[in-house]
Protein backbone atom coordinates (compact mmCIF):
# COMPACT_ATOMS: atom_id res chain seq x y z
CA UNK A 1 0.00 0.00 0.00
CA UNK A 2 1.87 3.36 -0.96
CA UNK A 3 2.00 5.98 1.65
CA UNK A 4 3.36 9.49 1.80
CA UNK A 5 6.01 10.15 4.45
CA UNK A 6 6.20 13.58 5.63
CA UNK A 7 9.00 15.07 7.75
CA UNK A 8 7.39 18.41 9.25
CA UNK A 9 8.65 21.46 10.80
CA UNK A 10 9.74 23.40 7.39
CA UNK A 11 8.47 26.48 6.29
CA UNK A 12 6.95 25.88 2.59
CA UNK A 13 8.75 28.78 0.37
CA UNK A 14 8.45 29.76 -3.42
CA UNK A 15 6.24 29.54 -6.53
CA UNK A 16 3.48 27.32 -7.74
CA UNK A 17 1.12 27.35 -10.67
CA UNK A 18 -2.49 25.75 -9.43
CA UNK A 19 -3.36 23.31 -11.50
CA UNK A 20 -7.26 22.98 -13.72
CA UNK A 21 -10.06 22.46 -11.04
CA UNK A 22 -11.40 18.70 -11.33
CA UNK A 23 -14.82 19.95 -9.88
CA UNK A 24 -15.12 21.88 -13.34
CA UNK A 25 -13.25 19.42 -15.39
CA UNK A 26 -15.21 16.40 -14.60
CA UNK A 27 -18.65 17.62 -15.59
CA UNK A 28 -16.77 19.49 -18.84
CA UNK A 29 -15.38 16.48 -19.84
CA UNK A 30 -19.05 14.91 -19.88
CA UNK A 31 -20.87 18.01 -21.20
CA UNK A 32 -18.42 16.85 -24.58
CA UNK A 33 -20.08 14.07 -25.52
CA UNK A 34 -23.20 16.21 -26.06
CA UNK A 35 -21.41 17.47 -28.99
CA UNK A 36 -21.57 16.03 -32.55
CA UNK A 37 -17.93 16.87 -33.17
CA UNK A 38 -14.44 16.66 -30.85
CA UNK A 39 -13.57 19.20 -28.29
CA UNK A 40 -10.29 19.50 -26.80
CA UNK A 41 -10.05 20.90 -23.25
CA UNK A 42 -7.33 22.35 -22.24
CA UNK A 43 -5.18 22.69 -18.30
CA UNK A 44 -7.35 19.05 -17.40
CA UNK A 45 -5.42 18.34 -14.11
CA UNK A 46 -3.86 14.72 -13.85
CA UNK A 47 -6.11 13.19 -11.40
CA UNK A 48 -7.48 9.67 -11.10
CA UNK A 49 -10.94 11.26 -11.03
CA UNK A 50 -10.35 12.60 -14.73
CA UNK A 51 -9.06 9.04 -15.80
CA UNK A 52 -12.20 8.15 -14.76
CA UNK A 53 -14.66 10.06 -16.72
CA UNK A 54 -12.41 9.40 -19.21
CA UNK A 55 -12.94 5.84 -19.01
CA UNK A 56 -16.67 6.64 -19.13
CA UNK A 57 -16.37 7.98 -22.34
CA UNK A 58 -14.45 5.43 -23.72
CA UNK A 59 -16.95 2.53 -22.48
CA UNK A 60 -19.73 4.97 -24.30
CA UNK A 61 -18.13 5.02 -27.58
CA UNK A 62 -16.15 8.12 -27.56
CA UNK A 63 -12.59 8.46 -29.02
CA UNK A 64 -10.08 10.16 -26.29
CA UNK A 65 -7.09 11.56 -26.74
CA UNK A 66 -4.75 12.99 -23.57
CA UNK A 67 -1.67 14.58 -23.88
CA UNK A 68 -0.38 16.13 -20.51
CA UNK A 69 -3.46 18.18 -19.35
CA UNK A 70 -4.90 18.39 -23.06
CA UNK A 71 -7.45 16.03 -23.25
CA UNK A 72 -9.55 15.76 -26.91
CA UNK A 73 -12.61 14.25 -26.66
CA UNK A 74 -14.32 12.54 -30.17
CA UNK A 75 -18.12 11.48 -29.15
CA UNK A 76 -18.85 10.95 -32.89
CA UNK A 77 -18.76 7.04 -32.40
CA UNK A 78 -20.67 7.05 -29.05
CA UNK A 79 -23.87 4.70 -28.78
CA UNK A 80 -23.98 3.30 -25.64
CA UNK A 81 -26.59 4.20 -23.13
CA UNK A 82 -25.83 2.08 -19.93
CA UNK A 83 -22.58 2.78 -17.78
CA UNK A 84 -21.01 -0.50 -15.60
CA UNK A 85 -21.43 -0.17 -11.94
CA UNK A 86 -17.68 -0.08 -11.37
CA UNK A 87 -17.42 2.72 -13.67
CA UNK A 88 -20.60 4.47 -11.39
CA UNK A 89 -18.61 3.60 -8.12
CA UNK A 90 -15.49 5.17 -8.73
CA UNK A 91 -16.86 9.10 -8.38
CA UNK A 92 -19.95 11.00 -7.27
CA UNK A 93 -19.65 13.38 -10.31
CA UNK A 94 -20.64 10.03 -12.83
CA UNK A 95 -24.04 10.85 -11.83
CA UNK A 96 -23.72 13.80 -14.33
CA UNK A 97 -23.80 11.47 -17.26
CA UNK A 98 -27.47 10.74 -16.53
CA UNK A 99 -28.21 14.33 -17.98
CA UNK A 100 -25.53 13.94 -20.92
CA UNK A 101 -26.71 10.25 -22.29
CA UNK A 102 -30.86 10.92 -22.18
CA UNK A 103 -30.22 13.95 -24.33
CA UNK A 104 -27.96 12.50 -26.22
CA UNK A 105 -29.92 8.70 -26.60
CA UNK A 106 -32.93 9.35 -25.41
CA UNK A 107 -32.30 6.73 -22.86
CA UNK A 108 -29.85 5.69 -20.01
CA UNK A 109 -29.08 2.44 -18.14
CA UNK A 110 -26.97 3.68 -14.55
CA UNK A 111 -26.58 2.74 -10.87
CA UNK A 112 -26.21 4.94 -8.26
CA UNK A 113 -23.11 6.50 -7.94
CA UNK A 114 -19.95 6.32 -5.42
CA UNK A 115 -17.73 9.29 -4.14
CA UNK A 116 -16.77 10.62 -1.10
CA UNK A 117 -18.45 9.32 1.87
CA UNK A 118 -19.45 12.70 3.59
CA UNK A 119 -22.69 11.23 5.22
CA UNK A 120 -25.52 10.48 2.81
CA UNK A 121 -25.54 12.17 -0.42
CA UNK A 122 -29.23 11.40 -2.03
CA UNK A 123 -29.83 12.25 -6.04
CA UNK A 124 -33.56 13.16 -5.35
CA UNK A 125 -32.52 16.34 -6.59
CA UNK A 126 -31.31 15.43 -10.04
CA UNK A 127 -34.22 12.54 -10.10
CA UNK A 128 -37.08 14.84 -9.97
CA UNK A 129 -35.56 17.63 -12.01
CA UNK A 130 -34.62 14.82 -15.10
CA UNK A 131 -38.61 13.72 -14.68
CA UNK A 132 -39.51 17.81 -14.88
CA UNK A 133 -37.63 17.66 -18.76
CA UNK A 134 -38.98 14.33 -20.07
CA UNK A 135 -37.29 11.53 -18.57
CA UNK A 136 -39.08 8.70 -17.31
CA UNK A 137 -36.88 6.87 -14.93
CA UNK A 138 -37.27 3.05 -13.51
CA UNK A 139 -35.99 2.30 -10.38
CA UNK A 140 -34.51 -1.34 -10.61
CA UNK A 141 -32.51 -2.90 -7.93
CA UNK A 142 -29.80 -0.39 -7.79
CA UNK A 143 -30.07 0.54 -11.25
CA UNK A 144 -31.54 3.53 -13.25
CA UNK A 145 -33.70 2.60 -16.42
CA UNK A 146 -34.25 5.99 -18.44
CA UNK A 147 -35.94 6.69 -21.11
CA UNK A 148 -37.85 9.61 -23.09
CA UNK A 149 -40.45 9.94 -25.06
CA UNK A 150 -39.62 11.97 -27.85
CA UNK A 151 -37.49 15.14 -26.83
CA UNK A 152 -36.58 16.51 -23.64
CA UNK A 153 -38.50 19.28 -23.16
CA UNK A 154 -38.07 23.26 -21.49
CA UNK A 155 -39.18 23.09 -17.45
CA UNK A 156 -39.18 25.59 -14.57
CA UNK A 157 -37.44 23.85 -12.17
CA UNK A 158 -37.32 25.13 -8.29
CA UNK A 159 -34.56 23.28 -6.36
CA UNK A 160 -34.99 23.32 -2.85
CA UNK A 161 -31.14 23.14 -2.15
CA UNK A 162 -28.82 25.10 -4.65
CA UNK A 163 -27.40 21.43 -5.39
CA UNK A 164 -23.70 22.19 -7.88
CA UNK A 165 -24.40 18.24 -9.35
CA UNK A 166 -27.82 18.74 -10.13
CA UNK A 167 -27.73 22.16 -11.55
CA UNK A 168 -25.04 20.84 -13.76
CA UNK A 169 -27.41 17.38 -14.29
CA UNK A 170 -29.82 19.93 -15.88
CA UNK A 171 -27.64 22.15 -17.63
CA UNK A 172 -26.66 19.26 -19.51
CA UNK A 173 -29.96 17.49 -20.21
CA UNK A 174 -31.91 20.98 -21.03
CA UNK A 175 -29.08 22.29 -23.32
CA UNK A 176 -30.31 20.27 -26.26
CA UNK A 177 -34.12 20.47 -25.14
CA UNK A 178 -37.44 21.45 -27.14
CA UNK A 179 -37.93 25.09 -25.50
CA UNK A 180 -36.96 26.79 -22.69
CA UNK A 181 -35.95 25.80 -18.82
CA UNK A 182 -35.67 27.71 -16.11
CA UNK A 183 -33.79 27.14 -12.34
CA UNK A 184 -34.34 28.40 -9.74
CA UNK A 185 -32.24 28.16 -6.53
CA UNK A 186 -29.76 27.05 -8.96
CA UNK A 187 -26.08 26.30 -7.43
CA UNK A 188 -24.11 29.71 -8.06
CA UNK A 189 -20.11 27.71 -7.47
CA UNK A 190 -17.43 29.52 -10.07
CA UNK A 191 -17.37 25.64 -11.59
CA UNK A 192 -21.19 25.82 -12.85
CA UNK A 193 -19.68 29.11 -14.36
CA UNK A 194 -16.96 27.13 -16.60
CA UNK A 195 -19.28 24.35 -17.46
CA UNK A 196 -21.55 27.06 -18.86
CA UNK A 197 -18.59 28.72 -20.33
CA UNK A 198 -17.54 25.29 -21.93
CA UNK A 199 -21.40 25.16 -23.42
CA UNK A 200 -21.80 28.41 -24.90
CA UNK A 201 -18.83 27.95 -26.77
CA UNK A 202 -20.51 24.56 -28.76
CA UNK A 203 -23.86 26.64 -29.44
CA UNK A 204 -25.80 26.43 -26.19
CA UNK A 205 -27.93 29.44 -25.17
CA UNK A 206 -27.35 29.75 -21.48
CA UNK A 207 -27.94 33.04 -18.84
CA UNK A 208 -27.89 33.94 -15.20
CA UNK A 209 -24.69 31.58 -14.33
CA UNK A 210 -23.54 33.01 -10.98
CA UNK A 211 -26.96 34.14 -9.90
CA UNK A 212 -29.57 32.16 -8.66
CA UNK A 213 -31.85 31.99 -11.50
CA UNK A 214 -30.10 30.29 -14.98
CA UNK A 215 -32.12 29.84 -17.83
CA UNK A 216 -31.24 27.00 -20.97
CA UNK A 217 -33.10 28.07 -23.86
CA UNK A 218 -32.37 24.87 -26.19
CA UNK A 219 -31.04 24.52 -29.21
CA UNK A 220 -30.89 21.76 -31.70
CA UNK A 221 -27.28 20.17 -31.61
CA UNK A 222 -23.58 21.18 -30.02
CA UNK A 223 -20.57 21.34 -31.58
CA UNK A 224 -17.23 20.42 -30.06
CA UNK A 225 -15.00 23.86 -28.93
CA UNK A 226 -11.45 24.21 -27.50
CA UNK A 227 -11.80 25.21 -23.37
CA UNK A 228 -9.62 25.89 -20.75
CA UNK A 229 -10.48 24.56 -17.14
CA UNK A 230 -10.70 27.30 -14.78
CA UNK A 231 -7.95 27.26 -11.68
CA UNK A 232 -8.63 25.00 -8.83
CA UNK A 233 -9.64 27.18 -6.08
CA UNK A 234 -10.07 24.13 -3.10
CA UNK A 235 -6.33 23.12 -4.08
CA UNK A 236 -5.05 26.93 -4.27
CA UNK A 237 -7.13 27.19 -0.41
CA UNK A 238 -4.82 23.77 0.73
CA UNK A 239 -1.37 24.86 -0.13
CA UNK A 240 -2.60 28.51 1.41
CA UNK A 241 -3.25 26.37 4.28
CA UNK A 242 0.00 24.56 4.43
CA UNK A 243 1.79 28.06 3.99
CA UNK A 244 -0.09 29.38 6.87
CA UNK A 245 0.44 26.18 9.64
CA UNK A 246 4.37 25.86 8.28
CA UNK A 247 4.79 30.24 8.66
CA UNK A 248 5.97 29.66 5.06
CA UNK A 249 6.46 32.25 1.79
CA UNK A 250 4.22 31.15 -1.24
CA UNK A 251 3.25 32.51 -4.44
CA UNK A 252 0.25 30.76 -6.23
CA UNK A 253 0.06 31.56 -10.31
CA UNK A 254 -2.75 30.91 -12.91
CA UNK A 255 -5.44 31.35 -9.86
CA UNK A 256 -8.67 33.40 -10.01
CA UNK A 257 -8.25 36.09 -7.34
CA UNK A 258 -12.52 36.08 -7.05
CA UNK A 259 -13.06 32.30 -6.91
CA UNK A 260 -11.20 32.70 -3.57
CA UNK A 261 -12.79 35.01 -1.99
CA UNK A 262 -14.88 33.35 0.57
CA UNK A 263 -12.18 31.80 1.94
CA UNK A 264 -9.76 35.13 2.45
CA UNK A 265 -10.88 36.31 5.41
CA UNK A 266 -9.72 33.27 7.69
CA UNK A 267 -6.25 33.14 6.17
CA UNK A 268 -6.20 37.53 7.21
CA UNK A 269 -7.83 36.19 10.83
CA UNK A 270 -5.49 33.60 10.98
CA UNK A 271 -2.37 36.52 10.80
CA UNK A 272 -1.17 35.73 7.31
CA UNK A 273 -0.42 38.56 5.16
CA UNK A 274 -2.07 38.29 1.59
CA UNK A 275 -1.19 40.46 -1.39
CA UNK A 276 -3.02 39.86 -4.96
CA UNK A 277 -1.95 40.87 -8.38
CA UNK A 278 -3.65 39.69 -11.55
CA UNK A 279 -3.50 36.03 -11.75
CA UNK A 280 -1.21 35.82 -8.97
CA UNK A 281 -1.55 35.44 -4.74
CA UNK A 282 1.05 35.98 -2.34
CA UNK A 283 0.65 34.55 1.00
CA UNK A 284 3.39 34.68 4.24
CA UNK A 285 2.56 34.25 7.86
CA UNK A 286 5.67 35.55 9.53
CA UNK A 287 3.72 36.67 13.07
CA UNK A 288 2.03 34.23 15.28
CA UNK A 289 -1.01 31.68 13.64
CA UNK A 290 -3.96 32.57 15.21
CA UNK A 291 -7.54 30.68 15.70
CA UNK A 292 -10.07 31.14 13.08
CA UNK A 293 -13.02 32.04 14.98
CA UNK A 294 -16.09 30.83 13.29
CA UNK A 295 -15.73 29.04 9.90
CA UNK A 296 -19.64 27.95 8.25
CA UNK A 297 -19.45 26.26 5.12
CA UNK A 298 -21.95 27.32 2.98
CA UNK A 299 -23.36 27.35 -1.01
CA UNK A 300 -20.99 29.84 -2.81
CA UNK A 301 -20.53 32.64 -1.98
CA UNK A 302 -20.50 31.11 1.13
CA UNK A 303 -17.23 29.47 3.11
CA UNK A 304 -16.89 26.16 0.78
CA UNK A 305 -17.33 23.34 2.33
CA UNK A 306 -14.24 21.62 0.73
CA UNK A 307 -12.05 24.28 2.29
CA UNK A 308 -13.10 23.12 5.75
CA UNK A 309 -10.74 20.40 6.35
CA UNK A 310 -7.74 21.96 5.39
CA UNK A 311 -8.60 25.38 6.95
CA UNK A 312 -9.31 23.39 10.14
CA UNK A 313 -5.83 21.73 10.30
CA UNK A 314 -4.16 25.00 10.04
CA UNK A 315 -6.07 25.88 12.96
CA UNK A 316 -4.41 22.85 15.19
CA UNK A 317 -1.52 24.59 15.56
CA UNK A 318 -2.85 28.11 15.95
CA UNK A 319 -3.19 30.14 19.25
CA UNK A 320 -6.79 29.81 20.41
CA UNK A 321 -10.05 28.46 19.97
CA UNK A 322 -11.77 27.98 16.46
CA UNK A 323 -15.34 26.85 15.91
CA UNK A 324 -16.02 25.32 12.79
CA UNK A 325 -19.93 24.48 11.29
CA UNK A 326 -19.96 21.77 8.59
CA UNK A 327 -24.03 22.94 6.79
CA UNK A 328 -23.46 21.14 3.83
CA UNK A 329 -22.79 17.57 4.58
CA UNK A 330 -23.64 15.63 7.63
CA UNK A 331 -20.44 13.47 8.35
CA UNK A 332 -17.67 15.77 7.32
CA UNK A 333 -15.02 15.67 10.54
CA UNK A 334 -13.83 12.20 9.32
CA UNK A 335 -10.64 13.72 9.73
CA UNK A 336 -10.86 15.44 12.79
CA UNK A 337 -9.75 11.85 14.61
CA UNK A 338 -6.50 11.43 12.62
CA UNK A 339 -5.88 14.97 13.50
CA UNK A 340 -6.09 14.16 16.43
CA UNK A 341 -3.50 11.28 16.04
CA UNK A 342 -0.86 14.27 15.65
CA UNK A 343 -1.53 15.69 19.18
CA UNK A 344 -4.28 18.17 17.50
CA UNK A 345 -7.26 19.00 20.43
CA UNK A 346 -10.74 18.73 18.66
CA UNK A 347 -14.25 17.86 19.72
CA UNK A 348 -16.80 17.01 17.43
CA UNK A 349 -20.55 17.43 18.17
CA UNK A 350 -22.75 16.94 15.12
CA UNK A 351 -21.83 19.63 12.89
CA UNK A 352 -20.31 21.89 14.75
CA UNK A 353 -16.62 21.15 15.60
CA UNK A 354 -14.33 22.73 18.77
CA UNK A 355 -10.34 23.17 17.81
CA UNK A 356 -8.20 24.45 20.57
CA UNK A 357 -5.30 25.31 19.08
CA UNK A 358 -2.02 23.44 20.35
CA UNK A 359 1.80 24.39 20.39
CA UNK A 360 2.79 21.41 19.00
CA UNK A 361 2.02 18.58 16.43
CA UNK A 362 4.00 15.63 16.86
CA UNK A 363 4.31 13.18 13.72
CA UNK A 364 2.20 9.62 13.51
CA UNK A 365 0.23 7.20 11.38
CA UNK A 366 -2.44 8.77 10.08
CA UNK A 367 -5.20 7.51 7.31
CA UNK A 368 -7.02 9.24 4.75
CA UNK A 369 -10.80 8.57 4.90
CA UNK A 370 -11.61 11.08 1.81
CA UNK A 371 -10.06 13.62 -0.51
CA UNK A 372 -10.17 16.72 1.34
CA UNK A 373 -9.64 15.14 4.73
CA UNK A 374 -6.40 13.31 3.64
CA UNK A 375 -5.71 16.71 2.47
CA UNK A 376 -5.62 18.30 6.02
CA UNK A 377 -3.46 15.32 6.81
CA UNK A 378 -0.86 16.45 4.74
CA UNK A 379 -1.52 20.23 5.80
CA UNK A 380 -0.56 18.83 9.37
CA UNK A 381 2.15 16.66 9.11
CA UNK A 382 3.64 19.30 7.50
CA UNK A 383 4.04 20.82 10.46
CA UNK A 384 4.48 18.54 12.90
CA UNK A 385 7.26 17.39 14.64
CA UNK A 386 9.19 13.77 13.22
CA UNK A 387 7.88 11.73 10.61
CA UNK A 388 4.19 11.36 9.28
CA UNK A 389 2.75 8.95 7.59
CA UNK A 390 -0.15 8.91 5.90
CA UNK A 391 -2.12 6.02 4.29
CA UNK A 392 -5.56 6.08 2.37
CA UNK A 393 -3.58 8.00 -0.84
CA UNK A 394 -6.19 7.14 -3.52
CA UNK A 395 -8.79 9.30 -1.81
CA UNK A 396 -5.97 12.07 -2.03
CA UNK A 397 -5.18 11.43 -6.03
CA UNK A 398 -8.50 11.96 -6.83
CA UNK A 399 -8.06 15.94 -6.55
CA UNK A 400 -4.72 16.78 -6.07
CA UNK A 401 -2.38 16.00 -9.28
CA UNK A 402 1.35 15.21 -7.54
CA UNK A 403 0.53 16.48 -4.00
CA UNK A 404 4.12 15.64 -2.75
CA UNK A 405 6.38 16.67 -6.35
CA UNK A 406 4.18 20.31 -5.45
CA UNK A 407 5.23 20.18 -2.33
CA UNK A 408 8.78 19.10 -2.52
CA UNK A 409 9.17 22.15 -4.81
CA UNK A 410 8.65 24.30 -1.54
CA UNK A 411 11.05 22.44 0.03
CA UNK A 412 8.69 20.07 2.17
CA UNK A 413 10.29 16.67 3.10
CA UNK A 414 7.32 14.49 1.36
CA UNK A 415 7.57 10.99 -0.43
CA UNK A 416 5.81 8.81 -1.47
CA UNK A 417 6.70 4.41 -0.98
C1 LIG B 1 -20.06 18.99 -5.48
O1 LIG B 1 -20.64 17.77 -5.03
C2 LIG B 1 -18.55 18.79 -5.39
N1 LIG B 1 -18.17 17.66 -6.20
C3 LIG B 1 -18.16 18.52 -3.94
O2 LIG B 1 -16.74 18.45 -3.86
C4 LIG B 1 -18.62 19.66 -3.07
O3 LIG B 1 -18.36 19.35 -1.73
C5 LIG B 1 -20.13 19.90 -3.25
O4 LIG B 1 -20.43 20.10 -4.64
C6 LIG B 1 -20.61 21.12 -2.49
O5 LIG B 1 -19.91 22.25 -2.85
C7 LIG B 1 -18.04 17.83 -7.54
O6 LIG B 1 -18.27 18.89 -8.10
C8 LIG B 1 -17.63 16.62 -8.33
P1 LIG B 1 -24.27 18.99 -3.99
P2 LIG B 1 -22.19 17.46 -5.24
O7 LIG B 1 -25.18 18.27 -4.91
O8 LIG B 1 -22.62 17.94 -6.57
C9 LIG B 1 -27.53 17.39 -0.87
C10 LIG B 1 -14.62 17.54 -3.37
O9 LIG B 1 -14.05 17.41 -2.28
N2 LIG B 1 -28.25 16.85 -2.06
O10 LIG B 1 -24.18 20.45 -4.10
O11 LIG B 1 -22.39 16.05 -4.89
C11 LIG B 1 -26.25 16.59 -0.59
O12 LIG B 1 -26.49 15.43 0.12
C12 LIG B 1 -16.12 17.20 -3.50
O13 LIG B 1 -14.08 17.95 -4.40
C13 LIG B 1 -29.48 16.29 -1.90
O14 LIG B 1 -30.01 16.23 -0.79
O15 LIG B 1 -22.81 18.38 -4.09
C14 LIG B 1 -25.42 17.59 0.17
O16 LIG B 1 -25.76 17.55 1.51
C15 LIG B 1 -16.67 16.54 -2.29
N3 LIG B 1 -30.11 15.77 -2.99
C16 LIG B 1 -25.82 18.90 -0.47
O17 LIG B 1 -27.07 18.70 -1.14
C17 LIG B 1 -29.54 15.81 -4.25
O18 LIG B 1 -30.15 15.32 -5.22
C18 LIG B 1 -24.79 19.44 -1.46
O19 LIG B 1 -24.65 18.54 -2.50
C19 LIG B 1 -28.29 16.40 -4.40
C20 LIG B 1 -27.64 16.92 -3.29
Amino acid sequence: MSRLIIEGGRPLCGELRIQGAKNSALPILTSALLCDSPSIIHNCPDLSDVEASCSILKYLGCEITRVGENVCIDPSGADKFDIPEDLMREMRSSIVFLGAICAKLGKARISFPGGCELGPRPIDLHLSALKQLGVVIEEDHGWLNCHVDGRLHGANIVMSFPSVGATENIMLAAATAQGTTTIVNAAREPEIDDVADFLRQCGAKISGTGESIITIEGVSHLKGCEHTVMPDRIVAATYMAATGITGGDLTLTGVNIRHLSPVLPAFFEAGCEIYTEGDLIHIQRRGPLKSVKYVRTMPYPGFPTDAQAPIMAMSTKAYGTSIFIENIFENRYKHAAELVRLGANIKVEGKVAIVEGTENLFGAAVEATDLRGGAALVVAGLAAEGKTVVTGLHHIDRGYAGIEAELSTLGAKIYRM
